[in-house]
């Protein structure tokens, strides 16, 4: 297959680019938006029609929650109108969401079905793009992850191991509950979809394992990296200055990825645990 991935200097991207050569039956187009901007609907279809790409793995996105408050226009021309882009190109799409379309005001793991009700304009863009993405290409197959982390790009590990090694204390939120996602299990999930004896079209979650607080995520992460020199605190949202509000409990219920792909998915410990030796490598 010849498979096209965007965004691929992300940390998705970059692990899909690590991923791609324990798969050497397809031939790879890494492009970011130096290469391939996909906001330009023409640059996308000549590159898919030139290239004989027939399968888009879209990890392209602008994922900067904050500043998507300030500059909803450019979040959704990226994370909707682009993703409208690649539907008009014509291949199978797998492309990435969030937990982000839920309000994260439930008590219990959202299923797919669920109704959405994003809280910020992060949120409310990529599930523009989700629509956008379905009414064109209602073949596509739409991943939403969370809380997504990576030896690559800037992520929370990579902040908390700073921190934790700058600091002698330190106050992190335990009042909001996820799961931590690496993004190479997600990258493997990918492939799983990619490599399945038939496609399925679809809506899916998939985060890692287990759940925790982003408190009990830190504690996890000093642990591994060795750091015992600062003394990690519990607090609550209200105590840290968000600018933009996050949700209070955003754990996706995956069950319908394990039934349909049969897999099973680490857990969030063993994924840090990797993430971690490798960064230490
Ligand atoms: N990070 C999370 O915690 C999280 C949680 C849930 C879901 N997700 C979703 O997971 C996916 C992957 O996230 P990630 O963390 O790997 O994202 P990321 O590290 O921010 O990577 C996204 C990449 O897309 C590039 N990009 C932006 N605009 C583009 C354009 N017009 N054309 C082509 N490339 C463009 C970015 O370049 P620049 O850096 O130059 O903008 C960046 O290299 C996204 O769909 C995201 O919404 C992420």
């Amino acid at each position: 297959m010849r498979i096209l991935v965007t965004g691929a200097n992300g940390q998705l991207g970059n692990e899909m680019r690590v991923l791609s050569v324990a798969h050497p039956g397809h031939e790879y187009f890494f492009t970011d938006v130096e290469e391939l901007d996909i906001t330009c609907r023409e640059a996308v279809c000549r590159f898919v029609r030139e290239q004989g790409v027939d399968l888009i793995v879209n990890c392209a996105a602008y994922t900067n929650v904050d500043r998507a408050e300030e500059d909803e226009p450019t979040a959704l021309r990226i994370n909707a109108d682009a993703v409208a882009n690649l539907a008009a190109a014509g291949t199978r799409i797998i492309h990435i969401s969030t937990d982000y379309v839920f309000s994260g005001d439930e008590h219990l793991p959202c299923r797919e079905d669920d109704p959405v009700a994003p809280r910020t304009a992060y949120g409310r863009t990529k599930l523009e793009g989700e629509k956008q993405l379905l009414s064109l290409c209602p073949e596509a197959v739409i991943l939403r992850t969370a809380w997504l982390y990576s030896s690559f790009g800037n992520n929370f590990v990579k902040t908390m191991i700073r921190l934790g090694r700058e600091k002698e204390q330190l106050g992190v939120v335990f009042d909001q509950i996820g799961t931590p996602t690496y993004a190479a299990d997600l990258a493997a999930a990918i492939f799983t979809v990619i490599e399945a004896p038939e496609w399925h079209s679809g809506i899916y979650h998939f985060t890692n394992e287990g759940v925790c607080s982003w408190y009990d995520f830190t504690l996890a992460i000093h642990e591994l990296a060795g750091i015992t020199s600062c003394q990690v605190r519990p607090i609550l949202s209200e105590e840290y200055q968000y600018r933009t509000p996050r949700p209070h409990y955003s754990v996706l219920d995956k069950s319908k990825f394990k039934h349909t792909f049969g897999v099973d998915i680490p857990h969030w410990m063993d994924g840090l645990k990797r993430c971690v030796e490798r960064m230490n490598e």
